[in-house]
């Protein structure tokens, strides 16, 4: 583990319980139409494999596997034991949980075998990373050749009413809802902190993406960038 990831770890294990509730209240339900949007662009085919990294309680997998189908599967990676048990418990009650496995592991340093993946997927994820080259670095080693990488992310959006409640609106929400409102507190900052989303499409080439399409969703408080490793 790299300088920094503990404690973005355990931010994580501590905001588990609510994360789902959380991400419903903040976003009004959007994130579901966001992940709805991303895997409509990545277009993944029945008999895919896919592997989500921070795949975290495991929404965008279990999108995902409605996708790919019984011939297909779907590899949900996580470094937060917390968050995967949330991920599992839905798997188990829902239609296509069986196709999908949670794995725990590292973005940055994944445990998978060189091109194995069809697509590879990454929701809300990309800003956490601690080495975000690093990690497009690893997705596109686990993509076979012509295989697609799909980040979702969320970015400084153009109108200023929406910064607005990105700085003040996050934060509050999570001093009042959330058993540990400092997670909310560094939500809003990290979002600031990101690189724009021109940046990601250049780091995205420079870890071996053939080329690297985006696109922004809700005057771009969330941002999709759907790149191909060469063959
Ligand atoms: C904001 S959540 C997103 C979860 C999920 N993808 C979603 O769409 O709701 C970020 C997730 O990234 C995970 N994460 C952060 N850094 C990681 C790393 N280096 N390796 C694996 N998982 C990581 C956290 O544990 C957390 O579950």
């Amino acid at each position: 583990m790299i300088e920094g990831e503990g404690s973005i770890q355990s931010m994580f294990t501590r905001v588990a319980s609510r994360y789902d509730l959380l991400n419903n209240l903040m976003s009004l339900g959007a994130h579901k139409r966001w992940r709805q949007a991303a895997v409509n662009m990545l277009r993944p085919r029945p008999g895919d494999l896919v592997v989500d990294v921070a795949t975290g309680t495991g929404d965008m997998a279990l999108l995902l596997a409605g996708r790919v189908g019984p011939e297909g599967g779907v590899v949900g990676v996580d470094f937060c034991p917390e968050m995967l048990a949330i991920a599992r418990r839905k798997a188990s009650s829902h239609p296509q949980g069986h196709i999908c496995s949670f794995i725990e592991g590292n973005a940055l340093g994944l445990d998978l075998p060189d091109d194995y993946a069809d697509c590879v997927t990454i929701a809300f994820g990309l800003r956490n990373l601690t080495d975000i080259a690093r990690g497009l670095g690893e997705m596109v080693r686990i993509l076979k050749p012509g295989g697609k990488l799909l980040s979702l992310e969320l970015s400084v959006p153009q109108p200023s009413w929406l910064q607005s409640y990105l700085m003040r609106g996050i934060p509050w929400l999570g001093r009042r809802f959330s058993s540990h409102p400092p997670a909310y507190e560094y939500l809003a900052s990290s979002i600031f902190n990101h690189p724009p989303p021109e940046e990601i499409a250049r780091l995205g080439k420079e870890a071996g993406l053939a080329a690297v399409d985006c696109h922004q969703l809700y005057g771009g408080l969330a941002v999709i960038h759907l790149g191909r490793k060469g063959s």
